[in-house]
């Protein structure tokens, strides 16, 4: 297929890129050192002086909504990308329309209509605005919302810190959403190449790509790439999804089935074990297999116990610091769907 040397040179691209866009950079100049990504200006119990409760109030608030339906997990765990990978990590995806800004990215094709999660958000917010008004930011919440779904989907496997202080920012455009989103459709190189953007590295790609173990997905997302024509799926996933999927998903008829067939709700490592079986929806996640080195990854996240979850942690706490909002370029928005008004 040639993508060893697809990815070997999107490797040298992403080290060029690499540092670029994980803090917001600062002015470059004598004195300026590069943002260290395991930090990047957050701080792990950054709210115990300024609202002691507001990591279990999250928490609370998120583990109900999960029990009550464990899909509205997934989307937060997949808010938490879809935030930073646009604008950083500062809730401009929760922006709701208004007549100054009719597009923001809530309404960008990867978000609409699958995006999911929006009123736990509002619920943890309204919980803890009744704690700390206009202390606990919304960009917090969505990190920390993501850091509690996987905990509560992994049945606490998965637990680590999420190091915070991030700001909201102002901006949201919908197009943004498809300059920055991979489409499902990426081949391997794509894929660095967009992770790269964001400071993330192959590995990263690859461990994150492993959140695809929960949730669901729409059939439009696959149809055309992977059953439509000949792929790599296997023939029993690929007989039980056109029985699931119209043959050509439309906006009116485009219904959705689980990502991972052995464990739905689990977060677990299934994930891999479906792509080494070739039982995973996406040409993105297909391509895992199309480099040496990203296929000893898979194979690693599927055999060593525990690896995956280890790997998974560090990679969320990675991401959740893209291009964030530390300084006095943000606000602490009062309500999330929309900006404060002076
Ligand atoms: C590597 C590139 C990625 C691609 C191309 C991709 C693409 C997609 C697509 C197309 C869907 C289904 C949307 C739908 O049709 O309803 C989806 C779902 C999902 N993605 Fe990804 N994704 C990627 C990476 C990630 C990352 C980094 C995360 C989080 C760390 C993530 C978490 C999820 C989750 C949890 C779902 C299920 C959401 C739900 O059930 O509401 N994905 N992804
Ligand atoms: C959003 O981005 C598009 C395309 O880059 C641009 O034309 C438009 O003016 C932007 N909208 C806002 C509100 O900034």
């Amino acid at each position: 297929m040639g993508s060893s040397k697809q990815l070997a040179a999107a490797v040298v691209v992403s080290f060029a890129l690499l540092m670029a866009a994980t803090c917001q950079a600062g002015a470059v100049g004598p004195y300026y050192h590069p943002p260290n990504p395991s930090t990047c200006g957050l701080k792990v119990g950054y709210y115990n002086d300024k609202c002691p409760h507001a990591e279990d109030i999250v928490k609370g608030v998120v583990g109900a909504a999960v029990m009550r339906d464990p899909g509205v997990g997934a989307g937060l765990i997949r808010m938490l990308f879809h935030d930073c990978f646009v604008e950083g990590c500062d809730a401009s995806v929760l922006l709701d329309p208004t007549p100054f800004n009719p597009q923001p990215e809530k309404l960008g094709p990867p978000n609409n209509p699958s995006l999911r999660g929006f009123e736990v958000i509002d619920a943890a917010k309204y919980a803890v605005e009744m704690a700390c008004p206009s202390v606990v930011s919304c960009a917090d919440i969505i990190a920390f919302a993501a850091r509690d779904a996987s905990f509560f989907l992994s049945d606490r496997r998965v637990a680590f810190d999420m190091p915070a202080g991030r700001l909201d920012g102002r901006y949201s455009n919908a197009s943004r959403t498809l300059d920055f989103l991979p489409p499902p459709k990426f081949n391997l190189g794509q894929l660095v190449a967009n992770f790269a953007v964001k400071g993330l590295s192959v590995e990263d790609m690859v461990v994150l790509s492993g959140s695809h173990t929960v949730g669901r997905s729409h059939c439009s997302s696959f149809v055309p790439d992977r059953l439509a024509v000949p792929s790599d799926i296997d023939p029993s996933l690929a007989a039980s999804l056109r029985s699931q999927c119209p043959a050509s998903p439309s906006s009116s008829n485009d219904p959705t089935v689980v990502q991972d067939v052995v464990t739905p709700n689990k977060l677990d490592n299934q994930y891999y074990k479906n792509v080494l079986a070739h039982k995973a929806l996406f040409t993105s996640d297909a391509s895992l297999l199309s480099s040496p080195a990203t296929a000893k990854m898979v194979v690693d996240n599927a055999n060593i116990p525990g690896w995956w979850e280890d790997q998974f942690k560090k990679a969320m706490v990675k991401m959740a610091s893209v291009e964030v909002k530390t300084g006095s370029n943000g606000e602490v928005r009062r309500n999330c769907r929309a900006v404060n008004h002076y």
